[in-house]
């Protein structure tokens, strides 16, 4: 248990993670649509793993908090690139989890949902419960911005029942 929560918290106070991060929030300061801080990647963090509990899938749940802290990190490429948010996370990603205690297949896994958190993939996958995780933690029920929301009907978020 310790060593699971020594890996979140390497990744945790990583200072690329820090850095990334609070460049993102200053991106985003005055964005009218969802943001992607800390508490987006938190609320997706236990989403997923409540989601992963009730289908009994057996990621390890620092993987999955894991993947969940890293999956929006491209939005800070996106905002000065335009490179899609989901592809440009994957080596941001990747530099950070190096320097963590994450096996190799791990870390591969958590690269992957990353870079397929916007299309989902196979029941179960990491991938999937980052996609539906992402999902149901938007609350487009009452958002302010929704007229203008480029997020497609069947994606937006109406319940907070999980
Ligand atoms: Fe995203
Ligand atoms: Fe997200």
């Amino acid at each position: 248990m310790i060593h699971h929560m020594e890996r979140i918290r390497t990744l945790l106070e990583h200072p690329y993670y820090r850095s990334c991060l609070q460049e993102i929030e200053q991106l985003e300061h005055d964005r009218i649509y969802c943001r992607h801080g800390l508490s987006h990647l938190l609320d997706v963090a236990r989403i997923a793993a409540l989601l992963a509990a009730d289908r009994k899938a057996s990621y390890p749940r620092d993987v999955i908090y894991a993947a969940a802290l890293l999956h929006d990190l491209g939005r800070l490429k996106q905002y000065t690139t335009g490179q899609p948010h989901a592809e440009a996370g994957i080596a941001m990603a990747q530099d950070i989890l190096q320097d963590t205690a994450f096996t190799p297949q791990e870390q591969a896994e958590i690269l992957e949902a990353i870079g397929g958190h916007q299309t989902g993939a196979a029941p179960d996958s990491l991938t999937q419960l980052l996609y539906e995780a992402d999902e149901a933690s938007r609350m487009c029920f009452a958002c302010p911005a929704a007229e203008t929301c480029y997020w497609p009907e069947e994606r937006r978020n109406h319940t907070v029942l999980l």
